[in-house]
């Protein structure tokens, strides 16, 4: 059983005015135990509202979520409660989701005021104590305020938090964006770590393809509201499929000298995310796309055991 399952989902949200803006499209992905997920595409894409929906800080419009095989969008507030013991979230920003007038033991240990409520203030100590340690901060930084700290720290402290009550999935939106690159690699470093000895799922969401590389178990790749291709990292690395994801890796990579291919090119604007299409979403800035993909339904479809892409002609190798 995995994890969390979500089965599509769909989340569309209502401007002032009445405009609707379809944030998530028909969205069909999980994460199992101990595994990461990275969900990544461009600025708007979804990722951040596919995280909230994961943990039901929304809710989506249509389809299921659930976690641990218990439907999430049917608990109630007690249960709902519990299930946020077990399902935790850490932000880019660190500060902003810091308390600042709290000492970190007290924003540590918030967690378990929560929810372990019956345990002894002595043990609640001990706990914060020790997620302190694990998370490689020093012991004397548990009476320090938010303030004190450099954005790494302020991470670490996010992180201590979220692994306070042992969760079994943590979603991470883009936990290291706001970080300086050689701090960046030791919090990634430190989230394997945890990720090792804790055998937590996590739903690791980036932008930059880089880090996705270096965290990632499995990657879906969502453009405009809907995943377009997922699998395991180095096969979709090694082998993109859907032109969207080509694109992606073709930007950001460097390039091979001895490649003559040039690097795959999106054309034209983005299709706005108030417009809701039956075909394809990169219809219309696709190099390959052709008037079938505007007018066919393109869904996420396997095209062997562990891939799935939705394009009428994967793998067409775009120059
Ligand atoms: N509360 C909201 N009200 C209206 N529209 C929203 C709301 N939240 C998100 N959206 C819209 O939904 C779409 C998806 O947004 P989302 O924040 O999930 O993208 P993202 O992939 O996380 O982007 P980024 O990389 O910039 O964080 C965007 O068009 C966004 O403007
Ligand atoms: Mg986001």
């Amino acid at each position: 059983m995995s994890l969390l399952e979500l089965a599509n989902v769909s989340k569309e949200f209502e401007l002032s005015g009445g405009t609707r803006v379809y944030a998530l499209d028909d969205v069909s992905l999980s994460v199992d135990a101990g595994e990461t997920l990275a969900l990544i595409g461009e600025s708007g894409s979804g990722k951040s509202t596919l995280g909230r929906l994961a943990l039901r800080l929304i809710e989506p419009t249509r389809g299921s979520v659930r976690f641990q095989g218990t439907d999430v969008l049917s608990l109630r507030p007690p249960d709902l409660r519990r299930l946020r013991a077990k399902l935790q979230i850490i932000f880019q920003e660190p500060f902003e989701s810091l308390n600042p007038r709290m000492r970190l033991a007290d924003i540590i240990g918030e967690p378990l005021a929560i929810h372990r409520a019956n345990m002894s203030p002595k043990d609640r100590q001990d706990r914060v104590a020790q997620v302190i340690e694990q998370v490689g901060l020093a012991p004397d930084m548990a009476r320090r305020y938010p303030g004190e700290l450099s954005g790494g720290q302020q991470q670490r402290v996010g992180i201590a938090r979220a692994i306070v009550t042992a969760p079994s999935l943590v979603v991470l939106d883009e936990p290291t964006s706001s970080l300086d690159l050689s701090v960046r690699a030791q919090i990634l470093q430190l989230l394997a770590d945890l990720q090792a000895q804790l055998g937590m799922g996590y739903l690791f969401i980036s932008h930059d393809i880089h880090t996705v590389r270096y965290v990632s178990d499995r990657i879906a790749v969502m453009y405009r509201g809907r995943v377009v291709e997922t699998g395991p990292s180095g096969q979709v690395f090694a082998d993109p499929q859907h032109p969207y994801t080509q694109a992606l890796l073709a930007a950001a990579l460097p390039v091979d000298p001895g490649e003559e291919m040039p690097p795959a090119r999106l054309v034209g604007d983005p299709l706005s995310p108030t417009r809701l299409v039956r075909g394809c979403v990169l219809y219309g800035r696709c190099p390959v796309g052709e008037d079938r993909c505007a007018e066919t339904e393109v869904r996420l479809t396997p095209v062997d055991d562990v891939r799935s892409v939705a394009c009428v002609k994967p793998g067409t190798v775009v120059g």
